[in-house]
């Protein structure tokens, strides 16, 4: 089939009234369907329903009484659990409450106040801004501009963030500060960022010398069909002379129980210390029960792989449901396009210019309920409207085919629709 946009305008009314019959077919369903946020389905959740169960014991290797008061910058054998399984020093690990997005928030917090290590606080200066890597994470960009840091959007390619555009502005403007990234799956587009775009992440000039790194590692071990390594950012970072510039952030919302495990922050040694310090004026300590019940639970690193690899098996063929329907429908009209995800939640695709608001309205006028179109743009203002992304994960099987089925066909009035408005 050539590209639609070559089609004459009696070919291109014939095909928009086959789309909108289909549409009025499945709309007359009555269609309940969710595929918005990234959330793991009933069954991934049953792998985990160990979790549930009290710990064996209420004491831990020091002695420590997980009931208690104590350990605040967590449990020395939980840290050695994330430092073998993300290859960095227990000593620059801190680990927090139920989730990371809470410890993001809180770390720019301490940026903004005070400066991280003692520095000058951000909120001193005339004005912040941020690199948004997009299409992003919309959660990311609202924390950022609940302090008010403009929001600077920078363009994704298949190895990561357009580096010679990062290197540029962080070279010239003392305003950036900081830097989102989801280095491994990005959300939406499970990209992987290249071992050269993190070496250049490293050791970059920044005008701002207490620039930030926040090194979002949300979906570091949830491989979907191969492992994909990064280099490590804090060994690169050091090496480059620049051992404060991460902030990473990593928990098992994805693992376990989203919002009911563990989140942990990881940074430079003395930025860690100043994170603790601040820390033991908001809390005396985190919960350490869902602490040692994670390490009961999986022992070592091997054990978080294998059961990462039963919830890969769950997720392979919702995946496969959904680029295989994209494949069929959209891989030669030019209506649609899309990276094909190495791993991760998400599946993000892009309309023609100016389709994506109308395909999500259309989705949700037929019972499917998709993320708002633009929300992976700050303030969700995608410029050329073509941003969607789609959370598989959720959903059953049979759910997700019909989802994808009234997907397609909304993609294709909107695009339509457009194309005759020419
Ligand atoms: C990139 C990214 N970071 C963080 C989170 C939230 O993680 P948590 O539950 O640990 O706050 C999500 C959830 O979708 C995410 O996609």
């Amino acid at each position: 089939m050539s590209e639609w946009n070559a089609l004459s305008r009696t070919e291109l009314t014939q095909l928009l009234e086959e789309s909108s019959s289909a549409y009025e077919k499945m709309k007359k369903l009555d269609l309940k369907l969710d595929l918005s946020r990234g959330k793991p389905s009933p069954d991934v959740l049953d792998l985990s329903n160990a979790y549930l169960n009290p710990p064996n014991t209420n004491t831990t290797e020091d002695g420590t009484d997980i009931r208690n008061y104590g350990a605040p910058t967590g449990l020395p054998e939980c840290k050695r659990l994330f430092s073998e399984l993300l290859d960095i020093p227990p000593a620059q690990i801190f680990i927090g409450g139920n989730a990371s997005l809470q410890l993001m928030y809180d770390t720019f917090a301490m940026l903004y106040l005070f400066g991280l290590p003692e520095g000058t606080p951000w909120c001193k200066e005339d004005k912040i801004k941020v690199l948004c890597p997009c299409p992003g994470y919309d959660r990311h960009f609202n924390l950022a501009a609940d302090f008010g840091a403009e929001l600077v959007v920078v363009p994704m390619t298949e190895d990561g963030p357009d580096m010679d555009i990062v290197e540029q502005l962080v070279a010239s403007d003392p305003s950036i500060k900081a830097m989102w990234n989801v280095p491994l799956y990005s959300n939406p587009q499970g990209i992987v960022y290249s071992n050269e775009t993190v070496r250049r992440l490293a050791k970059m000039k920044t005008a701002a010398p207490d620039f930030k790194l926040l090194w979002d590692n949300a979906y570091g071990v949830h491989h979907i069909w191969k492992a994909y390594q990064i280099e490590n950012i804090f060994r690169l970072t050091e090496e480059a002379g620049n051992p404060e510039r991460v902030l990473y952030f990593f928990s098992t919302s994805k693992i376990l129980f989203p919002g009911g495990g563990i989140g942990l922050v990881a940074a430079g040694p003395a930025t860690i210390k100043s994170i603790a310090t601040h820390m033991s004026k908001q809390t005396i300590g985190y919960n350490k029960i869902p602490q040692l019940k994670t390490v009961e639970l999986f022992q070592n690193a091997e054990g978080i792989h294998k059961h990462m690899q039963k919830i890969a098996d769950l997720l392979r063929p919702k995946f496969e449901i959904v680029l295989n329907a994209l494949e069929k429908e959209f891989s030669e009209n030019g209506l649609l396009s899309w990276e094909t995800p190495k791993g991760g939640y998400f599946v993000g695709v892009e309309t023609m210019d100016g389709c994506a608001k109308r395909t999500v309205a259309l989705a949700k006028e037929a019972g499917a309920v998709l993320t708002d179109a633009g929300a992976t743009y700050p303030h969700k203002n995608d410029p050329r409207d073509s941003s969607i992304r789609i959370a598989p994960t959720y959903p059953s099987l049979s759910e997700l085919q019909q989802t994808m089925d009234l997907f397609c066909i909304c993609v294709k009035i909107a695009a339509l629709e457009k194309l005759l408005e020419k």
